[in-house]
């Protein structure tokens, strides 16, 4: 193909010794030039990339499938590149996931239905981006970015792809100011700093999408991202009628890569997330990415990996997998100086309330905190389910007051003194005035309760909650300050 210095829209350009010699005087041919040529050579400029990159390629052959690999053979083509295979139909779109000799893995992202033995295998040597910009303010999209909302195109002026830049840990902003994201249990006892990555950790079923969907409708920051990776798909619809609303949904990109997408897809539905949130990051905008769930995201990480030969190791996940997880949650953060922020939540599933599942294991240790929902508080009723005791948030002391941080200790403390005695108060077996901390603890655990609980629908700002805190609290404050007095 040819290079930059035949490109069409050079030749459009063509300098004036190649004009008639009963052309109009110069600098009304220039500007007559400028006016017929300019949105011409504009319009071709963006073509120019495809030209310079543009290399002779070799098209391979289908050699094998096996499960949702296909094998090729004659293509050369760099790992991570796309490939167009033939089938009976229009064709798919592959991407190379490794190689063995002369042989290329790849991994489809759609259905492999129709493929035929010995199908042309053409590697496409553009790259694919996602369009970013505002335009996809309300929109949902796949892992690839192409719209399932029905709303027509997503027309932007930019796109970007999933590869990624690490960012200079030292170019990072520290984190230094709270993010209000309209939940009470967490904007006073957990509270979330900008550009905190933190991870959600629950079972199936205790109130994970609920919680979520509260926080995209409630929260201050600019833009929320959310990525459904693995639900079911009938779960997609209703997250996005039902829980994240109108309100929630028109400063919201949702996308969406359910259960029955390929791994590939839902492994870039994750990808596509944490792209979209850095663009408007770079925008300077504080953004909010809600991944649910990033242990889905390992799991297709695992199927591809497996696929490909990859060894087990720890509980049936390729190394691979361990690699890839802080590579995602390092996406997050805030920015240099100049960018905004992003404040992440990755929900993590705890099979059978199992926190000792390797991908938690791995999530709790690269994450700057952990909110845990609890079956027992869900199967009581009591919603958001968040276990305050077992739930941290590593940056709190950085993003709010020594007496903010006191007063949700005293929660904390509380909560635990109460849970510890729990068995001994409620067959009657603690009697009043034998510990000032358990009377306390007792008198004050209904309000707590009441406090920790919120509904579905309610948004409450970040002031409020500290003031509601410290309220709730008061009764403690008052029976310190009169111990005090008697001593
Ligand atoms: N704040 C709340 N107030 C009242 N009910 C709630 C609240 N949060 C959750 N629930 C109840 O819990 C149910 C399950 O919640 P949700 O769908 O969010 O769970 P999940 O953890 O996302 O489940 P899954 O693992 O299936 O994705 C909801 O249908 C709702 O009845
Ligand atoms: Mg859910």
């Amino acid at each position: 193909m040819s290079d930059a210095t035949n490109n069409p829209a050079d030749d459009a350009l063509s300098t004036p010794s190649n004009k008639p010699s009963n052309a109009p005087p110069k600098a009304a041919s220039n500007a007559l030039l400028n006016e017929q040529q300019a949105p011409l050579t504009k319009r071709l400029e963006r073509y120019k990339k495809f030209i310079k990159k543009s290399k002779p390629t070799a098209a391979g052959r289908l050699t094998r499938v096996v499960g949702l690999t296909l094998e090729a053979v004659g293509c050369r083509a760099p790992l991570g590149s796309l490939c167009h295979v033939e089938t009976m139909g229009e064709g798919i779109t592959a991407e190379i996931v490794g190689f063995s000799d002369d042989c290329i893995f790849l991994m489809p992202s759609e259905s492999i239905h129709g493929v035929l033995p010995g199908a042309r295998v053409v590697p496409l040597m553009h790259e694919v981006g996602i369009p970013v910009g505002m335009e996809l303010l309300g929109r949902v999209i796949d892992g690839a970015g192409r719209p399932l909302d029905g709303l027509g195109p997503i027309i932007t002026e930019h796109e970007a792809t999933n590869k990624v830049t690490p960012t200079n840990p030292l170019n990072r902003r520290p984190i230094k100011e709270p993010l209000d994201v309209g939940v009470r249990a967490i904007n006073s006892v957990i509270t979330v700093g900008q550009g905190q990555r933190m991870g959600l950790f629950a079972g199936s079923g205790v109130g994970k999408s609920v919680l979520l969907g509260m926080m995209t409708r409630g929260t201050t920051a600019d833009v929320v991202v959310v990525g459904l990776i693995g639900e079911r798909g009938r779960e997609v619809k209703e997250f996005i009628e039902e829980i994240l609303g109108e309100e929630g949904r028109a400063r919201s990109v949702v996308v969406a890569a359910p259960a029955d997408n390929s791994p590939l897809m839902r492994l870039k539905g994750c990808e596509t997330a944490a792209t979209i949130a850095e663009y408007f990051r770079d925008q300077g905008m504080n953004v909010l990415l809600l991944l649910d769930s990033v242990t889905r995201y390992a799991q297709a990480q695992r199927e591809i990996a497996l696929a490909v030969g990859e060894p087990p190791a720890t509980k049936g996940y390729p190394p691979s997998v361990f690699a890839k997880l802080p590579a995602l949650v390092e996406r997050a953060g805030n920015g240099g100086e100049g960018q905004g922020s992003i404040t992440a939540f990755y929900t993590v599933l705890t099979e059978g309330d199992d926190m000792q599942d390797p991908i938690a294991d791995a999530a709790r240790a690269i994450l700057d905190g952990h909110i845990v929902l609890s079956r027992e508080l869900a199967d009581s009723g009591h919603y958001p389910a968040i276990d305050v005791e077992k739930s941290i948030s590593r940056v709190m002391p950085n993003v709010t007051t020594d007496e903010h941080q006191m007063l949700a200790r005293q929660v904390k403390q509380l909560y635990s003194i109460y849970q510890q005695n729990k068995d001994l108060i409620s067959i009657g077996a603690y009697t009043a005035g034998t510990n000032p901390e358990i009377d306390i603890a007792i008198q004050l655990m209904p309000a707590l309760n009441e406090f920790l609980q919120q509904g579905m629908t309610d948004v409450i700002g970040y002031e409020e909650c500290l003031a509601n805190l410290a309220h709730v609290l008061q009764p403690l404050a008052d029976a310190q300050a009169q111990h005090q007095q008697q001593q």
